[in-house]
């Protein structure tokens, strides 16, 4: 780490050091602006930080970290097409997905601009034929039902939107299989008629475990109901890999392509998106990618303090690296949101959960937190009282939409809205305020406690406060505002992997586990252990297999 990176660090250590017993409802007593001092907006998103632990100044050094770890260079780079993924020798370019420019940007020697539009053309035609009946099953049934079959960033991104966009979805049903365990396949694929049913095989490498075996048995289902030559009208695929997708046998027409420069978790915006496209439509689904690519302009000319996805990830570093937090939680108070959690789990953490920085040194300080939660107001119910009593300070943030979708239809819907955005701004104000000792005991002498009881109860009743939140509020969850929602994340990620120098497009810590998994599946069918395992392997193994 640069010398001018690690005194940026020193100064915001001293500076929290020097703050450590100030109060956050102290800072907004001070400063009635504080509001809009510490908030940005792009259009009709709002990012407010108000309620962290931060001032002008600690703003101040977070952008000079931004800077000295050229944060601006590497956006450039990653827009440019540079191969900023050193470890696999690839350029970054999910954003030429979502952009609708026609100057080529030639990559490796090819226009990938002119790729991405043939894709999206063949997409839209391909979504429109299964839309409107036109390309049928194998009996001549129109499809009623899209089963896609994909793992990690093949299935994450497309249920995330497709959950998401729920209010567009006027195409057929859509249904996601991704776990090797057969039950998944089973229960979803005992609901539906083969005639009518489309699978989706999503895999970008062709080769993933899980997605073969799913695909292998989807595929056993059709042709045991409707015959080996149904397979034709009955799947089709997403893929990077089109030689490994031919020898499935599944027809060149229905083979969409994706390229290398696409890694897995930034993938929804390419055919991987493909079973949202058919639920929500091909004007939708543009919608979606104008969205992200909205973000992307914004976060390439935006100036760094006023920068969403920068002002984020800046945050981010201030709780993991200066604040020693661990885990963040985000709690959609939006019930469309419910797989954003599942969602940014794997981009966050797939994409910065690295221990080695780009020229592969130890990573001098803390990487990507846990990323975890559940939509608000079930939260609320489960686990918010470890986020305003426990030890561990966890920052939060919130998303919240001005309005849902259902309350034009139902005046009812109007006031649930209402209470839905009364909750969100009541927990980031909890845990921002607090309750003091003496408040909590006045409380108990008022509501008629004698001194004595009210003593014993106030501490149990006692909230630090200060506790950290943002707030990310927009308009309504259209498809447009996903894309923003989805695209900000994703440069989050970029910017704090930029700040920590570690490649964020790599998962090589995926691969231990897939290489035994492989090792060990021909020992379970068997029974008999290889020498290598551990008596701790062996045993279970010899235990269930005993079963
Ligand atoms: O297990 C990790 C991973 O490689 C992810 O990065 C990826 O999204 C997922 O597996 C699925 O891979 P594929 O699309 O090649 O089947």
């Amino acid at each position: 780490m640069s010398a001018a990176i690690e005194d940026v660090f020193k100064a915001l250590a001293a500076d929290r050091a020097a703050r450590a017993q100030e109060k956050v409802a102290d800072l907004f007593a001070a400063d009635p602006g504080r509001f809009a001092a510490f908030s940005a907006s792009f259009e009709d998103l709002l990012l407010d930080f108000s309620k962290c632990s931060l001032t002008e100044a600690t703003l101040g050094l977070l952008v000079d970290l931004a800077k000295a770890a050229g944060v601006e260079e590497k956006r450039a780079a990653m827009f440019e097409g540079v191969h900023i993924n050193v470890t696999e020798d690839r350029a970054v370019l999910h954003t030429a997905l979502r952009d609708p420019g026609t100057t080529p940007l030639v990559v490796d020697g090819q226009d990938v601009r002119a790729d991405v539009a043939a894709v999206l053309d063949a997409m839209s035609a391909f979504a429109e034929g299964i839309r409107s009946g036109a390309l049928k099953g194998w009996t001549g049934k129109p499809i009623t039902d899209v089963v896609n079959i994909g793992i990690g960033g093949s299935d994450l991104g497309p249920v995330m939107a497709t959950i998401a966009l729920s209010p567009y979805h006027d195409g057929p049903r859509a249904h996601y299989v991704s776990n090797v365990d057969g039950a998944h396949l089973y229960d979803t694929l005992k609901e539906l008629d083969p005639a009518s049913t489309l699978i989706i095989v999503a895999s970008k490498t062709f080769t993933t475990q899980e997605t073969m075996a799913n695909a292998a048995s989807a595929r056993h289902w059709i042709v045991e109901a409707l015959g080996e030559a149904a397979v034709a009208n009955h799947f089709a695929a997403v893929s990077t890999a089109l030689e490994k997708v031919a020898a499935f046998g599944i027809a060149p027409d229905r083979v969409f392509g994706f390229w290398d420069w696409v890694g897995g978790r930034y993938s929804v915006w390419s055919a991987i998106g493909l079973p949202v496209m058919i639920a929500v439509g091909e004007a939708n689904f543009r919608r979606f990618l104008a969205g992200g690519h909205a973000l992307d302009a914004h976060f390439s000319t935006a100036p760094l303090e006023k920068n969403l996805p920068v002002l984020l990830g800046l945050i981010g570093i201030w709780h993991r690296d200066v604040s020693g937090y661990a885990t963040r939680a985000v709690i959609p108070y939006d019930q469309h949101l419910a797989r954003l959690p599942a969602y940014l789990q794997q981009l966050d953490m797939e994409s910065n959960g690295k221990h080695v920085t780009l020229d592969g040194q130890l990573v001098a300080r803390d990487t990507g937190p846990v990323v975890w939660g559940e939509p608000g107001t079930n939260g609320q119910h489960a686990f918010f009282q470890l986020i305003h009593q426990g030890t561990s300070p966890i920052p939060v943030e919130f998303l919240i939409a001005a309005h849902g979708h259902s309350e034009e239809e139902e005046p009812g819907l109007k006031r649930q809205h209402a209470m839905l955005i009364a909750n969100c701004l009541a927990q980031s104000e909890a845990l921002m305020r607090g309750r003091t000792l003496e408040e909590a005991k006045a409380q108990l002498l008022a509501a008629g406690r004698d001194e004595a009881t009210a003593e014993r109860i106030a501490p149990h009743r006692v909230f630090t406060g200060s506790r950290p939140s943002v707030t990310i509020a927009y308009d309504k969850l259209d498809p447009y505002t996903l894309g923003r929602l989805i695209a900000l994340y994703e440069h989050r990620v970029f910017v704090e992997g930029a700040i920590w120098n570690i490649n964020s497009f790599d998962q090589w810590g995926v691969e231990l586990g897939k290489e035994l998994a492989n090792t060990l599946l021909p020992a379970v069918e068997s029974g008999v252990a290889p020498e290598s395992l551990s008596s701790s392997a062996a045993g279970l193994l010899a235990h269930l297999v005993a079963k």
